[in-house]
């Protein structure tokens, strides 16, 4: 039996190659007339901003665009996109872009709307008011910001990443049109493609898992496990960038309402630390991380379920052992097939750093749901293994 539980859910979603285009007939039914797009320096130089401000004039928007976001976003990213959204007064946002352009725009909207500034609302529900109004148009698959009530600023002061986990953030409009997603080249595909496959397997071994969020986290690990190499392969196999897209889609669908765990608690503290590709940090924790938490027996008979929607063979040999190392063999091996690397060592972590690495991620938001709580050594042990040569 579980628990009584809230489930979040975006109201409106726009999906597939051309929906981009739908976002007008919503904006003219509630009467919007000027927009902050908030994007980075890419998006903006490849006129895919321009794309979005063209589809916006259509619905009657003055649009203003900020394309200074970059990879985990800082709090001085989120108060420049605040002060020149103070200064022209939107009536909404529309973040373009992948997690770090979803995240830093639903910063700059919980602070609008609730004045302050973004460190007042690091932790759960931290805000009263809910958000100015975001787009998100999703350009990467992927974060799944753009369906979650999450969102991560670096602070670089402490060399850390806040994590915020807040209702009134959710966006108004969730976007995931496929002809965005081909220009991301292969890294990005892998990187955001295993942070997909990263939430789906913490949400299936989460503390807080209920069927809900086991339906779609499951049925995101099996399409992630066959789409996510055609797409680093092929660019242009729309097949796999649609199916990528409704995959990382379900998997943040499913992490919003069952939190995450300690990879993502171990690689805020990398991303903060170094400043390195979240996707990245979390495809070579995944393993590790995964043997850590499957010595527990409870936590052992959910690696069943993993097992299944892998779709390994050998069912016939099947027990819990055998779900826990081949689940773990079959990350391994589909990360090294999408081109991440096989250690941490290779990003350069360095061992003087584990301590002060293990002690942010033992405080990180995302660990309370991660299904054994470790201790400060073993989270040093998990980096330690992690950053060893494979
Ligand atoms: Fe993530």
């Amino acid at each position: 039996m579980h628990n009584p539980c809230r489930v979040n859910m975006i109201a409106t979603n726009f999906f597939g190659a051309g929906a981009i285009e739908l976002i007008a007939e919503e904006i003219i039914k509630k009467g919007l007339k000027k927009a902050l797009v908030i994007t980075d320096s890419f998006l903006f130089e490849s006129k895919v901003a321009d794309q979005i401000c063209t589809v916006l004039a259509g619905a009657g928007v003055h649009s203003f665009i900020y394309y200074g976001v970059k990879p985990n976003p800082t709090v001085e990213i989120v108060n420049e996109a605040l002060s020149i959204a103070r200064e022209i007064e939107p009536d909404f946002i529309v973040a373009l872009g992948g997690g770090s352009a979803i995240d830093t725009s639903k910063a700059v909207g919980i602070v609008l709307a609730n004045k302050g500034k973004v460190e007042d609302y690091e932790g759960v529900n931290k805000s009263s008011k809910k958000s100015l109004p975001v787009i998100a148009v999703n350009t990467t698959a992927g974060t799944g910001s753009e369906v979650t009530t999450f969102y991560v600023i670096t602070d670089e002061k402490r060399h850390s990443k806040m994590v915020m986990v807040d209702t009134n953030s959710a966006v108004w409009i969730a976007v995931n049109d496929t002809n965005l997603m081909i220009s991301m080249p292969k890294s990005l595909t892998a990187a955001t493609g295993m942070d997909a496959m990263t939430h789906a397997l913490e949400a299936v071994l989460s503390k807080e898992a209920t069927p809900f969020t086991d339906k779609d986290a499951l049925w995101a690990i099996t399409v992630i496990k066959e789409y996510l190499p055609r797409a680093v392969k092929d660019p242009n196999d729309m097949q796999a960038r649609e199916m990528m897209a409704y995959a990382q889609y379900s998997a943040g669908l499913a992490f919003s309402n069952s939190g995450l765990g300690m990879v993502h608690a171990m690689a805020h503290s990398l991303g903060g630390f170094y400043n390195l590709p979240h996707g990245v940090c979390n495809a070579v924790l995944l393993p590790h991380v995964m043997e850590f938490n499957a010595k527990d027996e409870k936590v052992q008979q959910n690696f069943q379920k993993i097992y299944k929607a892998l779709e390994l063979k050998g069912a016939s040999a099947y027990s819990p052992y055998r779900a826990v190392t081949d689940s773990v063999r079959e990350i391994k091996r589909l990360s090294q097939e999408v081109g991440i690397p096989p250690d941490l060592s290779e990003l350069g972590v360095r061992e003087e750093d584990f301590d002060s690495l293990a002690k942010l991620a033992l405080q990180d938001t995302c660990m309370p749901s991660n299904p054994v709580q470790p201790s400060l050594d073993q989270i040093k042990a998990v980096y330690a293994k992690a950053c060893k040569k494979h």
